[in-house]
């Protein structure tokens, strides 16, 4: 199939599956530990009920949707997903140009192949940056400097990895640093010659170049690699990291990962202008409960000037109007934009966005709500176990 012809996220996905070698497709796709997580993010949106009301004008239905002072053509942005370059060329590129065509925000992440120049360049208002905490103070703060000088609009501090996650499925296919070719990953690369004979031609392993900076002058992608590597994960670091990159942030500042309304509360207090309701697409910590069952409890903790972005499982478009109805201001893709990227370039993730766009404006006129600023919780039938404790309060959103 062409992507032309798919239909929905999940043909995407087939297409993507099809055109890359297992352990590129597995490191996408994976968990970690059981994958417990990564089934119960999706699982957790078909959990609530959306409930119609008939009669209303929906004639015209309106998307648009104000995040980090700007206005987006719809409450959806693509999500900081690392290495796309090895999936895609200038994958990277691809997803900023996407995102700019589209008028929706991309996240570059901070360990992409491509540079925060690069995507400033290709995307000047639409391109934000992801931030991890590092080892080394100075080299974060050089990231923060050249973020706020190439002109990104929003900055988001990822806090959900303070170490490396078990993803057995790396693991098994050997898909760790430092990378070693085993015959096993000769072979799928020789049954998916699309992805492989691009990869070649595009010079093999793509640098991060965020790290390039950090790296011994010359350094190949793998001495990169490294460089990064001993720089990341930051396990001692701590909430004074919020309050650095707030002191050197000049602009909007989102914190990524918060699942616990606490730690929302915290961030807030800390200068935070968002909170990006995340478990890391359940990358991370397979037991940690699905974004969108604390969502409700985030929204009910924080004022309602702190914007809320919710990512982990949105699949459909009736996933965005749950996660509206419960008080996100817009969500994130991550996956569904790669798959996107891998099987069609910017044209590829472009038709993910304009698919999930048309389903959630087609959602939002079977539910008799004209715009989605009016989604709230009176669309929504909460499910029957512990998340219907945490139902917001009707306020007549
Ligand atoms: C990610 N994610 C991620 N998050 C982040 O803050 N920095 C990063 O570099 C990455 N890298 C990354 C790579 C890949 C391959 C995936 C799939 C994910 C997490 C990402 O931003 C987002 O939280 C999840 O992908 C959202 O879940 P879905 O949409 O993939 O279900």
């Amino acid at each position: 199939m062409n992507f032309d012809k798919a239909i929905n996220v999940e043909d995407f996905r087939r297409l993507a599956k099809r055109r890359l070698p297992r352990m590129a497709f597995d490191f996408i796709e994976g968990g970690c530990d059981d994958e417990l997580g990564l089934r119960e993010n999706e699982a957790a949106f078909a959990a609530y009920r959306l409930l119609p009301r008939y009669l209303v004008d929906v004639s015209k239905r309106e998307l648009a949707t104000a995040l980090a002072g700007q206005r987006f053509a719809a409450p959806i942005g693509i999500a900081p997903t690392g290495a796309a370059g090895v999936f895609r060329p200038e994958g990277d590129r691809e997803l900023a140009r996407a995102a700019a065509a589209a008028n929706v925000p991309f996240v570059m992440s901070a360990n992409s192949n491509g540079s925060i120049e690069e995507a400033a360049a290709v995307a000047p208002e639409h391109s934000w940056f992801q931030l991890y905490g590092l080892k080394d103070p100075v080299i974060i703060a050089d990231k923060v400097r050249r973020a706020a000088g190439a002109g990104m609009k929003a900055l988001v501090l990822s806090v959900d990895v303070p170490l490396h996650s078990n993803r057995e499925r790396n693991r098994r296919n050997g898909f760790t640093m430092p990378l070693r070719v085993t015959p096993a990953m000769a072979l799928q690369a020789l049954l998916h010659p699309g992805w492989t004979i691009d990869y070649f031609r595009n010079g093999g392993l793509p640098p991060m170049k965020n790290y390039s900076p950090y790296a011994p002058k010359g350094a190949d992608a793998a001495a990169v690699g490294s460089a990064f590597a001993s720089l990341f994960p930051a396990p001692a670091l701590t909430w004074s990291l919020l309050d650095d990159v707030r002191r050197l942030w000049p602009r909007k500042l989102f914190v990524k990962g918060i699942l616990h309304p606490d730690d929302a509360v915290r961030a807030v207090a800390a200068g935070a202008d968002g909170i990006m309701v995340s478990n890391h697409g359940a990358r991370q910590l397979d037991r940690a409960p699905a974004p969108i069952d604390m969502l409700p409890a985030i929204r009910s903790a924080v004022p309602d000037r702190v914007e809320i972005t919710l990512d982990g499982g949105v699949r459909r478009g009736a996933d965005i109007v749950t996660a509206l109805c419960l008080g996100a201001n817009a969500v994130f893709i991550g996956r569904p934009a790669l798959y996107g990227a891998i099987v069609g370039g910017a044209a590829g993730v472009n038709k993910v966005l304009s698919l999930l766009i048309s389903e959630l404006e087609m959602v939002l006129g079977q539910m008799g709500c004209a715009r989605t600023a009016d989604l709230g919780p009176q669309f929504i039938i909460m499910p029957d176990r512990d998340r219907a404790r945490m139902a917001p309060p009707n306020n007549g959103r």
